[in-house]
């Protein structure tokens, strides 16, 4: 028995996710690659062997042959195709963030318990990184004593397109963090504040937020998309008894000229590659049994994200700390 996954959207992420299936997944198939660009659906099906390419998505969620669905196209699609899932009782690994807006998560979430069950798997993959791990355990374990502060770097080489905003730092980049905190501190955030510095030319400058939590916490988030150096993820947890950072992954050092030199990656798909991987695995155990992942994120996290997101698009174009104002968690998402 194998699970008959489809791809939808065959860009940068879903290439990947199409060779997760092909090469990582011994108990999955890629059976369709979709993607409204008929070319591209039809080069990533090529080069992964994929039994069909589409350029429908909804039709492509409930065709016979399809058992479950990765879902890689662009934000504004990941909640009505959730929602299309559920509505195909199909299990999904959706790409985050689940959408830009708190309210289309909720409605995605109100889906899942009219259902009576999960469906929806964000792509939070950090939450499959050791380094993320070490940081989670080493807390559980009192080594750090009682945590205090977060810090968290992201940072890009550049963004892809001159149009790329501030706003959309925080809606598409920062998310990440967002579930990581949450993860962590096992902690909701409870205000935000967002800062820019000034750049000297036009493109977007890095974004610096604060964050509270309901724990007393204080957290600091940088994404900076034009980095320009290389792809850097990383975090600092301070306790009252130590802290523990998270290295740059080195694969390698070069010793030349009296210098040493490190290699970044250019992107994600480098630095979280095993992260990914055992997410993806994670989905597959998650279509089999249908029982939701203990660590991956769910529809109420991609709502904590969104929530966080939208308020730190007000408290930028603000300059303001802003309340975040969620719902009480659902008994569902317990
Ligand atoms: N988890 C991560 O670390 C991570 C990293 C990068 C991107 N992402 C997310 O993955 C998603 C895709 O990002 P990307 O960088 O691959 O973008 P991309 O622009 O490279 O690819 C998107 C693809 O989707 C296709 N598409 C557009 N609308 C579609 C639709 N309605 N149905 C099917 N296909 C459609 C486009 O033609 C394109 O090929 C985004 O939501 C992004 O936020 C996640």
């Amino acid at each position: 028995m194998t699970i008959r996954i489809a791809v939808i959207g065959a860009g940068i992420m879903g290439a990947d996710h199409a060779r997760i299936v092909a090469h990582d997944l011994p108990r999955a198939t890629l059976q369709v690659v979709c993607d409204t660009d008929a070319d591209r659906a039809k080069s990533v099906a090529q080069e992964y062997a994929a039994v069909d390419c589409t350029t429908n998505p909804e039709d492509t969620i409930f065709r016979d042959d399809v058992d479950a669905v990765i879902i890689a196209s662009p934000d504004t699609t990941h909640a009505p195709l959730s929602l299309a899932c559920i509505s195909a009782r199909k299990r999904a690994l959706c790409e985050k963030p689940l959408s830009h807006t708190s309210d289309d998560c909720l409605a995605v979430m109100r889906a899942e318990q009219d259902a009576g069950a999960k469906f929806i798997q964000i792509g939070f993959m950090r939450r499959y990184d050791r380094s993320y791990i070490d940081m989670r355990n080493t807390l559980a374990s009192g080594g750090l004593g009682r945590p205090l502060m977060m810090h968290n770097f992201h940072r890009n080489v550049s963004t892809p397109a001159t149009s790329f905003t501030g706003a959309m730092a925080i809606t598409s980049s920062a998310p990440h963090e967002f579930d990581m905190i949450r993860h962590v501190l096992g902690a909701e955030c409870t205000s935000i504040a967002a800062f820019q510095p000034r750049r000297s030319d036009d493109v977007v400058a890095p974004v610096v937020m604060v964050l509270e939590t309901s724990d007393g916490q204080l957290v600091t988030v940088e994404i900076n998309n034009n980095a320009v150096y290389g792809y850097d993820v990383r975090a600092e947890l301070v306790g009252e008894a130590g802290s523990l950072s998270i290295n740059t992954v080195a694969h390698s050092r070069i010793d030349r000229a009296l210098s040493q030199f490190t290699q970044y990656d250019a992107d994600w798909r480098g630095r979280f590659a095993d992260a990914y991987r055992l997410q993806n695995r994670d989905f597959v155990r998650f279509v089999e049994t249908g029982e939701f992942p203990v660590v991956a994120s769910t529809a109420w996290d991609g709502y904590c994200a969104a929530l966080i997101a939208e308020t730190g698009v007000r408290a930028l174009a603000t300059g303001t700390k802003q309340a975040i104002d969620m719902i009480a968690r659902p008994q569902f998402y317990v």
